[in-house]
């Protein structure tokens, strides 16, 4: 009996599989490694003192994806694998759809053969359509604006699908907001390869001196002080959003899907200063124009996700922002750095 963990060894997903773990579930990742990194499994036993099983794999190999279930017992997948830039994306959208559509097929092939029910899906607010009402509830309507975001509201609809079709199968669809922070030992977090399209990153790289300096996106939006204003989410209650969601697919939902935020929005500005608060470090910046295709403001509404999957984000911003300076300042050179 074990969980499959695909992308494992990325930064939401090793989170996820260390809270498994530390839960006594027994954890089997697969990675391909295009955007993570080796050394986080190490981190993981770091941690917790086990090292789970690791296949390297990349799943859009159906027979290597079968592989891993005939090799292993497994009773659940939670499928992280992905790729997610959105500005890439635009670019390569063959790629993104071959990539993500093809990899969550395989699993479900795979699945089905091994006869697996229980899947919990790495969705994304970015399949919410534009809206000025707040906070974004679970019913409301989708429509997305790029590559990225339809491959994940593409995936939503297969996997509602399915369900429809075999009446065994459950499936949460978790839509994350804006996951940040690290783990408290300092040896898991974010570790983008190359210039980070997201803020955090960008703000603790400016922190450790490998940029100049942040580039704020604009500040004309309608909102507190004219910057974006999202929902942050620290990535250990994110974590611990996933274990409820198994626990949720025991009472049998078929197909679910559920927000995972915190329903607080805090603007670019404040993102800053609660750092700068927690570092001591200064995070000069710059007010540049707004970057294509953002929106003012984004948050969630967890009425759902309190209810039906008793979960509430318990982490503050300010350990969003020290958790994730303690990670980059222990870790310069991210997973290379030595521990
Ligand atoms: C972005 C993606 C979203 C994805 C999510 C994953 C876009 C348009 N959206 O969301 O699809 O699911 O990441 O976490 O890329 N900002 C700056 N300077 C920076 C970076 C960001 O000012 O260098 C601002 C942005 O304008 C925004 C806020 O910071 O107001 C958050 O940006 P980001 O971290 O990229 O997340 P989202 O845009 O919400």
């Amino acid at each position: 009996m074990a969980v499959l963990v695909t992308g494992g060894l990325g930064y939401i997903g090793s989170h996820t599989a260390v809270a498994l773990i530390e839960k006594g579930i027994k954890v089997v990742i697969c990675d391909d490694l295009s955007n993570s990194d080796i050394n986080a499994l190490d981190r993981i036993f770091k941690i917790t003192n086990v090292r789970p099983k690791f296949h390297k794999t990349d799943l859009k190999d159906y027979k290597k994806t079968e592989l891993i279930f005939k090799r292993n017992s497994i009773d659940a997948v939670i499928h992280f694998a992905g790729y997610k830039a959105v500005g890439e994306s635009v670019e390569k959208p063959v790629m993104y759809y071959e990539n993500n559509l093809l990899s969550t097929l395989n699993l479900l092939k795979a699945m089905k053969k091994f006869n697996v029910k229980n899947f919990v899906f790495s969705s994304s607010a970015t399949v919410y359509k534009v809206s000025d009402i707040m906070p974004l509830k679970e019913n409301f309507p989708l429509a997305q604006t790029n590559p990225y975001g339809r491959s994940k509201y593409f995936i939503e609809e297969i996997l509602h699908d399915v369900c429809i079709s075999d009446k065994n199968m459950n499936v949460a669809a978790l839509r994350y907001f804006n996951p940040i922070g690290a783990h408290k030992s300092g040896l898991l977090g974010e570790n983008p390869n190359g210039i980070p399209n997201n803020l955090m990153p960008f703000i603790t790289k400016v922190a450790i001196g490998k940029f100049d300096k942040l580039k704020v996106f604009g500040n004309d939006y309608p909102t507190k002080d004219g910057t974006g204003v999202r929902d942050y989410i620290h990535v250990l209650d994110l974590a611990k959003g996933h274990i409820c969601a198994l626990e949720k697919l025991k009472e049998k939902p078929g197909f679910f899907v559920c927000n995972l935020g915190t329903g607080k929005g805090y603007s670019v500005l404040e993102i800053v200063k609660e750092f700068e608060k927690q570092s001591g470090v200064e995070i000069p910046y710059e007010i540049t124009k707004r970057r294509p295709g953002d929106i003012a403001e984004c948050y969630a509404d967890c009425e759902k996700a309190e209810k039906e999957l008793g979960f509430k984000a318990e982490y503050s911003l300010a350990d969003m922002c020290r958790d994730s300076w303690n990670f980059q300042k222990n870790n310069p050179e991210g997973y290379k750095s030595v521990q």
